[in-house]
């Protein structure tokens, strides 16, 4: 008899924004009058038109398609090296970063390498997830086996959690005790903090020091504005010998729905055998891809690689400057409402406590019955969430201010 994957069913009830999208449609259905007037600021989902020099870059390359001489069958499962190249370069090198072409693996979504990442991992690590986190990090864990079943929290057991709390700055602290792989996420989602140089390098000195893997998930470095912070783990020296990073051009170039991101793997970064024997992660990582992806289309690389031209990088500027408008049009609301708010300074998410004691499901509820605006409950991110919403600046500026103004008028 086919036997299915039990660990599937220690999951908590469904994904976070499936189970918002849920509830929101439910709410429109039932009050079909105000679901017009409802507007989403639940995930993080980019509203802006793609920027036009990856527009021309695809139609270039598309009509290339479409001429025998330049058509292009399957490309390299790593990537095409036009793309690697402008990544390694651009966004390392000319950084003052060591990171060659070839330690950067070009994918369809951070959210997949995040997950898929493990196939490369042994089953016994002891893992470090920050609470609240990016769920995918515990699910894709909870769906290899790599836990025990949840408590009443939410907490899964095996899992050691790293609070990030108001009194950490978000921020978690290097635990005592080794832990083989730790996530972390800087700009965090959801709470937009950012960790500064001296906490990053207590990390990588903490990785070090136990060997254990830092899997950096970068994927919102294009908010940073503060210049002290740092974009990328590998700023820290060290990291090279110890992190995964992970960064997409979802949320800089607004390619949530073209799909392009990389992972970067260094070959210097090495990880034990089941007998002790320390090799390197690069193989097998590009091993895992030889065998099991068969790259992002041509056309797509290329409208990536577009952004890396003056005019692309000029384009993302103003797709971030747009943005961030929202993020402090929307933390002056929440403010201006007497809500305690973080973020929203050098990420695209703003961290609000809920008022008067109402649980984040129920401040969820609130402001869809209410206000008819869709926030992210903070509880959906882990336990230490709860208390807390997050909103998206990810929206068009008229929906921000409509947003801003329903928030102070509740
Ligand atoms: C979010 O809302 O947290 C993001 O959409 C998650 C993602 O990019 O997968």
């Amino acid at each position: 008899m086919v036997q299915l994957n039990d660990n599937y069913l220690k999951l908590k009830a469904g994904y976070l924004f499936p189970e918002i999208a849920r509830r929101v449609k439910a709410f429109c259905e039932a009050n079909p009058d105000a679901a017009p007037h409802v507007i989403r600021c639940g995930i993080g989902d980019v509203t802006e038109p793609l920027p036009p020099a990856s527009i021309a870059a695809m139609h270039k390359a598309l009509d290339e398609m479409g001429a025998r001489e330049t058509f292009r069958g399957y490309g390299p499962e790593q990537g095409h090296e036009f793309l690697r190249h402008a990544i390694a370069r651009h966004d390392y090198r000319d950084r003052g970063i060591e990171i060659a072409d070839d330690e950067i693996f070009v994918s369809d979504g951070s959210k997949c390498d995040c997950g898929n990442i493990l196939d490369i991992l042994g089953h016994g690590n002891r893992l470090g997830i920050t609470d609240p986190v990016y769920p995918v990090y515990v699910d894709t864990n909870v769906m290899a086996g790599h836990t025990g079943e949840a408590d009443a929290s939410g907490a899964y057991a095996g899992i050691h959690y790293l609070p990030c709390v108001a009194a950490n700055g978000f921020v978690p602290e290097v635990p005592a005790e080794p832990l083989d792989v730790v996530y972390l996420c800087f700009p965090n989602n959801p709470t937009g903090a950012t960790a500064s140089r001296a906490q990053l390098a207590a990390w990588v000195e903490y990785a070090l020091a136990n060997k254990t893997l830092l899997l950096f998930d970068a994927a919102y470095e294009a908010y940073i504005s503060d210049p002290e912070t740092p974009h990328s783990i590998y700023e820290i020296p060290g990291a090279r010998e110890c992190a995964i990073e992970f960064r997409s051009f979802s949320k800089n170039g607004g390619f949530t729905g073209t799909r392009c991101a990389f992972t970067v793997v260094p070959k210097t970064l090495l990880a034990a055998t089941a007998s002790g024997e320390r090799k390197p992660l690069h193989p097998l990582w590009n091993r895992r891809m030889s065998t099991k992806f068969n790259g992002v289309s041509y056309i797509v690389q290329r409208g990536a690689e577009a952004l890396y031209t003056p005019e692309g990088q000029a384009q993302v500027r103003g797709l971030i400057d747009h943005y961030m408008g929202n993020a402090a049009i929307l933390r002056a609301a929440a403010k201006d409402a007497g809500l305690p708010v973080f973020g929203g300074v050098n990420a695209p998410y703003i961290w609000v406590g809920t008022p008067s004691g109402l649980s984040s499901w129920e401040l969820f509820d609130r402001m869809l019955t209410q206000a008819r605006v869709v926030i992210t409950p903070g509880s959906g991110f882990g336990a230490k969430g709860e208390g807390y919403f997050r909103i998206s600046a990810f929206n068009s500026r008229a929906n921000a201010e409509e947003v801003a103004r329903r928030i102070r008028a509740l």
